[in-house]
């Protein structure tokens, strides 16, 4: 992962990790989230006009994993860099092709990868094998795209006295950060932020598509709460949490089928986990896709999709959302890890995620391929 991140903060570690996400905290605050949401949520709208031509010329049938990859791409190009990537619009363009070829993980890639376990990264680096060149080409080019764009950043601020409100803008404010570095970062969000939100949408679609009856509930709570996304007016973060169950369908599908299924530890130091021995060296899977769905934590229903039990019903009759989704701990959650190695994007993520369903539902109903 170093070589495509750089020291970002994803691969940095002990008190340089600490310093790096001090300083980045405050491009991820609620009022910084809350920002970018004209900018998230005028993502939808687009992928609404694109989305309806290609279901006219594919009969109905849509291809969602292929739309929420664009749509997350050009998110998180416009929310991290401040640079529309036009995905969306053609998913062709020289820019998708390089982010592709760096970030989506090939069959040559996963078993470069897996030989790396056992031969060291600069003789696999240097085989002569065509992805190591081509890869290495991309990478390249992304990072001169972001170096240009903190030139330009720069070159704004000096002319206009302003900055832009995506995340890159306020790392460059925060100014902590080599260019090096904040390319380092937002190489990092794309890593971080592409295929995890892709992969949540995708499910959240397929588990809609086989609960018809809460399509039917969301296609009126929406459009009751949140502007329509094809209009002028500005969704807000408030527009949004209007919808408790919109947020517990997101929660709900991100617990069932979060991207990131394990993730792995090396104790420091000899220490314990609650009364066992856990000597210096030893190497941790910590599993979320079992954590979410343990029993003790969240019931015998554990294992089934059911959203409402991140809701609770007021004295007036309307849904509440819950935090801990009716779990014992709020450790039962490790879609998004916890602790100060948890992700930085959780907010954010959420944001992306909520925007795009509400915008989907209320434009198209969805079923499995028969
Ligand atoms: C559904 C979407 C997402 C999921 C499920 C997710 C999940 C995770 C998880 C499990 C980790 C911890 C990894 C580990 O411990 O090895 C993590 C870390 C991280 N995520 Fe996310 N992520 C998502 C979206 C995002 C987005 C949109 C961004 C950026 C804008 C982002 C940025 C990061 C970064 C920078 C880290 C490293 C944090 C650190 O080490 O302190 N993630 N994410």
């Amino acid at each position: 992962m170093r070589v495509i991140l750089g020291n970002g903060l994803w691969v940095s570690e002990r008190d340089d990790h600490k310093v790096q996400k001090k300083g980045l905290l405050s491009a991820f605050t609620r009022q910084r989230v809350n920002a970018l949401y004209p900018i998230v949520c005028k993502r939808p709208s687009e992928t609404i006009q694109e989305v309806a031509i290609a279901l006219n010329q594919h009969k109905g049938i849509l291809d969602t994993a292929n739309w929420a990859s664009r749509y997350a791409l050009d998110v998180i190009g416009s929310a991290g860099l401040g640079k529309d990537f036009m995905a969306i619009q053609d998913e062709n363009n020289a820019l998708v092709k390089v982010c592709k070829k760096v970030f989506k993980v090939s069959k040559q890639q996963r078993t470069i990868f897996l030989l790396n376990t056992f031969l060291p990264w600069w003789l696999l680096s240097n085989l002569p094998l065509s992805h190591n060149h081509e890869f290495l080409q991309a990478s390249k080019a992304i990072r001169q795209v972001c170096q240009d764009v903190i030139h330009q950043r720069r070159a704004q601020y000096a002319c206009e006295g302003v900055w832009g409100t995506d995340l890159l803008s306020t790392a460059i404010q925060i100014g902590r950060f080599s260019d090096e570095n904040l390319i380092d970062q937002v190489m990092t969000f794309l890593a971080a932020g592409h295929e995890t939100t892709e992969s949540s949408l995708v499910w959240a679609i397929y588990l809609l598509a086989k609960h018809p009856e809460l399509q039917k509930t969301l296609r009126v709570d929406i459009p009751e709460n949140v502007p329509p996304i094809e209009s002028d007016a500005e969704i807000t973060s408030d527009d949004i949490k209007r919808v408790p169950l919109l947020h517990a369908v997101c929660n709900e599908t991100l617990r069932i089928f979060g991207p990131v299924r394990l993730t792995m530890r090396e104790a420091a130091c000899d220490t314990y986990l609650q009364d066992s021995a856990v000597p210096c060296g030893i190497k941790f899977m910590i599993s979320s896709c079992a954590t979410n769905i343990d029993e003790t934590l969240w019931g015998p229903d554990a294992s089934e999709f059911n959203p409402y039990r991140w809701l609770s019903e007021n004295e007036e009759g309307n849904w509440v959302f819950l935090h801990e989704g009716g779990a014992t701990s709020k450790y039962a959650m490790l879609t998004f890890s916890q602790g100060h190695r948890g992700c930085i994007g959780q907010g954010f993520a959420k944001a992306e995620f909520a925007c795009l369903i509400s915008g989907w539902l209320g434009r198209f109903s969805f079923q499995l391929e028969a």
